[in-house]
């Protein structure tokens, strides 16, 4: 009887000393500013917009106020119990809806349900025994981060031992996934090629492979001549008709050719046009010099053997017009149709900005009242490309009498009637000049871009930095796909990769924010949208990695396709997807997707793919068959990876 008494009080004795020896600390006294999210940063012990933390009017003096889609990583070894109360902070107005999910190393612990703005906090309470990584995520509940505002509110932890720590997405070592180019040519490209005739011509050869090469082709239209040393065709457009001609490279390790469809009629851009655009690399303050700068790095990195082509400058190259109403570059463009001039001695074509209002998005001249004058001068100025960006013809359009339902209104003739007058304007210059329409999708402008001479168009706002941004624009991309064709194409906005300018007059370049995995998430997604291909990064720092994810000529393919498809989307859980992007030669090429936090096994069954029989499964960044499967085939995919196969029909 001694003896159990005495138990039972040591018992007593030692778990009220471990109860002693357990901590707390609140959420709040972590690192916030390594939490990652959609919109804002988040805030401690106060809502994403700064107001006290409020709940369905219950008011909380600790918490974190984030904003979906948000990922908060804690290490918690030694960690017992989380607990917090959830909801959606009322500073959202009622609106915003959320999904609060915990997870512990990689398994759901606990999930809210959808709440919304004004639904009660709900609590969590969770033992976290043996657990070492925790994961708080709030996601958008599937309709997208609209006022979003997500608190974890009185969030606290219990421990003993190590403290817990916010730790930031974990580290992904950066892999290089393209294989090296080998020393014999190889020669890249679309293989397809829309001109108008009579106009100037003007096509370097994309092609890898050891320099020097000697280039030849074979069917060449007569009005048209290749240069043997530099792979670069000049000359008159041929006349009307399709003209199939072969090139040819070779060197001492081998020949490469590559079939080249020349269409001339009234079509460009048959294939998605690629190229670099100098915004989130410069911004304000691009100079000449940044862009003559970037079409030599686009030669000497080896992005123009794989088919970037533009070297295009956005906004702020332009001064001011003169009496004659003739706009001219500014002090850091002094001469623009010398710059233009360097552009094309390199093979490569130039392109500008303005906007169809009187100012541009950063307050420079537009081109508002001078479209006819200012259309002209960009052709004699030798540009071939013009982003047309509506910036502040809002107020014209707002104010004009195409507005049938009051003067707020815009009607769509008031969308398209700037692009149409533009479209038909370039299209009388006696040069081929492709016509971007950035208007962020107003309008629907999918459905009439190329009926006003459109070759692609923006549809939605600038991209941004986050990560999710991503696939939910490919999610939403897909359901424009029907309009994506030869000449015509969806523009989900540039590739902002490596590292990306700082807005800011000093600012350094630095590396963007997303990992590895989801960089070549990127370029596979845009690919399989058969996306304008832009890099817009600084072009001073490119490294190897980032030259990596541009540079595969196997997944640019897809983009290139002639057949001009933009991918299906199937299979879509909250957190995986298949898109399904039919190709000319009758192959299909395939992105396994996954937005969600942990690896996944995907699996694409040949009845969702629309194939029968054997199928030969090529990765595609890897430049590697895989075999050869009949019904499914199934791979692990990384946290926010895509993997990009190619299915060939095996005869
Ligand atoms: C808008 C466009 C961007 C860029 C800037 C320039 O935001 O969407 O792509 O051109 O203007 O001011």
């Amino acid at each position: 009887m001694q003896t159990r008494i005495f138990l039972v009080a040591a018992a007593v004795f030692w778990g009220t000393l471990l109860y002693a020896r357990a901590d707390s600390i609140w959420l709040d006294e972590l690192n916030t500013s390594l939490i990652l999210q959609g919109w804002g940063e988040a805030q401690k012990n106060q809502s994403v917009t700064r107001s006290p933390l409020r709940i369905s009017g219950r008011k909380f003096e600790h918490g974190v106020g984030t904003h979906a889609v948000s990922r908060l990583w804690l290490r918690v070894a030694g960690g017992q119990h989380f607990t917090a109360a959830v909801g959606v902070d009322d500073g959202a107005k009622n609106a915003g809806s959320v999904e609060f999910e915990v997870f512990g190393d990689g398994r759901e612990l606990w999930r809210s349900g959808r709440m919304k703005g004004g639904d009660q906090a709900r609590p969590v309470d969770l033992d976290l025994n043996g657990i070492k990584n925790l994961l708080l995520l709030a996601a958008d509940a599937g309709d997208g981060i609209e006022y979003d505002h997500a608190d974890w509110a009185d969030a606290q932890l219990t421990f003993s031992g190590a403290k817990p720590a916010i730790t930031g997405a974990p580290d992904e070592e950066a892999v290089l996934l393209t294989p090296a180019p080998v020393p014999s040519p190889r020669v890249n490209g679309p293989l397809v090629y829309g001109c108008r005739p009579g106009n100037p011509f003007l096509y370097r050869i994309p092609c890898q492979g050891q320099r020097p090469l000697t280039f030849s082709a074979s069917g060449l239209p007569a009005s048209l001549r290749l240069d043997p040393a530099s792979g670069i065709i000049t000359g008159m457009a041929p006349e009307r008709g399709d003209y199939g001609v072969v090139l040819c490279a070779e060197n001492p390790h081998g020949k490469s050719v590559r079939n080249f469809s020349i269409v001339a009629g009234d079509q460009l851009a048959l294939t998605p046009p690629m190229g670099f655009n100098d915004w989130y690399a410069y911004y304000a303050r691009v100079t000449d010099a940044d862009m003559r700068h970037a079409a030599d790095v686009m030669i000497a990195s080896g992005m123009s053997d794989v088919g970037y082509q533009y070297v295009n400058v956005d906004d702020c190259w332009m001064g001011q017009r003169d009496a004659a109403g003739n706009l001219a570059g500014n002090a850091r463009f002094p001469d623009m149709k010398a710059l233009a001039d360097y552009i094309h001695a390199r093979g490569l074509k130039a392109g500008l900005y303005t906007s169809p209002g009187p100012l541009t998005c950063a307050s420079c001249t537009g081109t508002f009242d001078h479209e006819a004058q200012d259309a002209r001068q960009f052709a004699d100025w030798g540009f071939d490309f013009l982003k047309y960006d509506w910036c502040s013809y809002g107020r014209i359009a707002r104010n004009s009498n195409n507005s049938s339902s009051g003067p707020q209104a815009i009607s769509l003739a008031a969308y398209q009637l700037p692009y149409r007058k533009m479209g038909s304007l370039l299209r009388q210059q006696s040069r081929d000049l492709v016509f971007n329409l950035c208007q962020y999708g107003m309008g629907d402008v999918w459905c009439w871009g190329a009926d006003v001479g459109g070759h692609c168009w923006r549809t939605a706002g600038d991209l941004g930095f986050s990560l999710q941004q991503l696939f939910a624009v490919a999610l939403k991309n897909s359901e424009y796909r029907a309009w994506s064709r030869p000449g015509a194409w969806n523009d989900p906005d540039y590739i902002q990769i490596g590292h990306i300018g700082s807005a800011s007059a000093m600012g350094q370049p630095k590396p963007c924010p997303l990992t590895p995995t989801e960089q070549y998430s990127f370029m596979s997604l845009w690919c399989l949208m058969a996306a304008p291909l832009f890099y817009s990064g600084d072009m001073t720092t490119l490294d190897e990695f980032t030259l990596n994810v541009l540079c595969n000529p196997e997944v640019i393919e897809v983009d290139q396709d002639p057949l001009g498809q933009s991918a299906a989307v199937a299979r879509l859980t909250p957190t995986t997807f298949l898109m399904i992007k039919e190709m000319a030669d009758g192959s299909k090429a395939v992105g396994l997707c996954n937005q969600g936090e942990f690896p996944v096994q995907l699996t694409a069954p040949w009845s969702v793919l629309g194939l029968s029989g054997q199928q030969r499964v090529r990765d595609l960044w890897r430049q590697k068959d895989l075999g050869v499967f009949s019904n499914e085939f199934s791979l692990p995919v990384p946290r926010h990876g895509v993997a990009l196969l190619r299915f060939h029909p095996e005869k």
